[in-house]
């Protein structure tokens, strides 16, 4: 598979938008989906669809080894020790509830303290605040440097023996910093405290060794990932998942259901309670084969050629403040042009077929931190091409014609 002509892969760009050819700069909200992806899950629904765990008829056998296989893919594909250690959920947003709520409730108190960042987006900061007003733990904020980087220094000078567990973004979804979660992961152990990354943005631009990176929980968002809506992924060591009681109640998570008491499943049904969305399960097969074919490392040189030729014209055009300046940085680009809001931007760059995110990007703490109300955002996927950012560039000057900037 080439990666410079991987557009063909992906049947959106066969549309137009306003006339013009789609540049699809919104990945770190949402990829969009290879034709493989989408026709497994017509596949299925059409040819193939049962529940699953339940029925022993035909169907809900081999559906049952279809959605059990995509956990073995993700498995290699993380390079977990165990496939009982991956855990399908509805998104990354319930992963980290997952854990927020189970962890919460058998380890945290009042004034235990919870260490997350100023770079954490909504999902990562909510569920927390959820144990605040119910258990009153605190949270406290490592805080950002003037690049917009979360350094070893930011996290250490706020660990305290209160601390229970860290929960930290692996790559920023407003500067793009990457964070040195494997640093920042060994100091945290070498003082006992566990730590939840938010792979949101860190699963699709780079390479994963759960077992080399070594943290506790890892919480994955399937849509980012060229995979469908409605799916996510918590990647946790089994020991804690042993450990932790379960998150929702329902069928299949349960072993024994009496009249006096329930006894919960084996690994990882315990976790997985109810119908899961097996066909995105299922589908999500073919988003890990499709990486796995273009191969990780390509990508991620073809999505670090593409940051440095973005930055390059972006810096040039000398309206456009860019956000964060980060030493090492992924897959997004946050600027601001003076005098013009951000849905501005993002308006009349969609009369040309460019879309971008403005707004927060769910990170209102960031925001504040930075004294700004809103960002416009162009993020990458891998079927971005160096003449994306020529485009960009090209309408953000149209927007600056029209405000009657220099
Ligand atoms: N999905 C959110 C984004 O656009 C968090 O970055």
């Amino acid at each position: 598979m080439n990666i410079d002509n991987i557009k063909k892969e992906f049947p959106i760009f066969n549309n137009k938008v306003h006339n013009n050819d789609l540049v699809y700069l919104d990945s770190a909200n949402s990829s969009q989906k290879p034709k493989t992806v989408v026709d497994r899950i017509y596949d299925f629904y059409t040819k193939e669809f049962s529940n699953v765990g339940r029925s022993v008829h035909y169907l809900a056998v081999a559906a049952t080894n279809l959605y059990e296989n995509t956990r073995v893919s993700v498995q290699k594909y993380l390079n977990a020790k165990d496939k009982d250690e991956i855990v399908f959920t509805k998104g990354a947003t319930e992963a980290i509830n997952l854990v927020a709520n189970t962890f919460g409730q058998k380890y945290l108190k009042e004034g235990d303290e919870v260490l997350i960042t100023e770079l954490e987006h909504h999902s990562n900061y909510v569920p927390w605040h959820y144990l605040r007003n119910s258990k009153g733990i605190k949270i406290e904020f490592a805080e950002i440097n003037n690049d917009g980087e979360i350094t070893l220094e930011s996290i250490e000078k706020k660990i305290t023996s209160k601390t229970k567990i860290i929960a930290i973004t692996h790559i920023s979804n407003v500067t793009g910093a990457i964070l040195p979660i494997k640093e920042i992961t060994k100091l945290a152990h070498s003082k006992n405290i566990p730590i939840l990354v938010d792979g949101c943005q860190g699963a699709p631009h780079l390479k994963l060794d759960m077992q080399d990176l070594d943290c506790d929980f890892y919480a994955i968002s399937c849509h980012k990932m060229y995979g469908p809506t409605g799916l996510g992924i918590l990647y946790a060591k089994k020991k804690w998942l042993e450990d932790l009681p379960p998150y929702q109640g329902g069928g299949g998570m349960i072993k024994e259901v009496k009249k006096e008491g329930i006894s919960y499943g084996d690994l990882p049904n315990k976790y997985e309670a109810g119908t899961m969305a097996t066909a995105q399960v299922i589908a999500f097969n073919e988003s890990i084969k499709f990486l796995e074919k273009i191969g990780i490392k390509n990508i991620v040189s073809h999505e670090k050629e593409l940051m440095e030729y973005g930055l390059e014209i972006l810096k040039k055009n000398n309206s456009v403040k860019i956000i964060g300046n980060p030493k090492n940085k992924g897959s997004v680009i946050s600027f601001t042009i003076e005098g013009v809001h951000p849905h501005d931007i993002a308006t009349i760059l969609d009369e040309d077929g460019v879309a971008i995110r403005a707004g927060h990007h769910c990170c209102q703490i960031l925001h504040e931190k930075l004294g700004l109300a809103a960002t416009a955002r162009a993020s990458l996927g891998v079927y971005n091409v160096k003449s994306d950012f020529d485009q960009l560039n090209d309408s953000i000057n149209k927007c600056k014609k029209i405000f009657d900037l220099k």
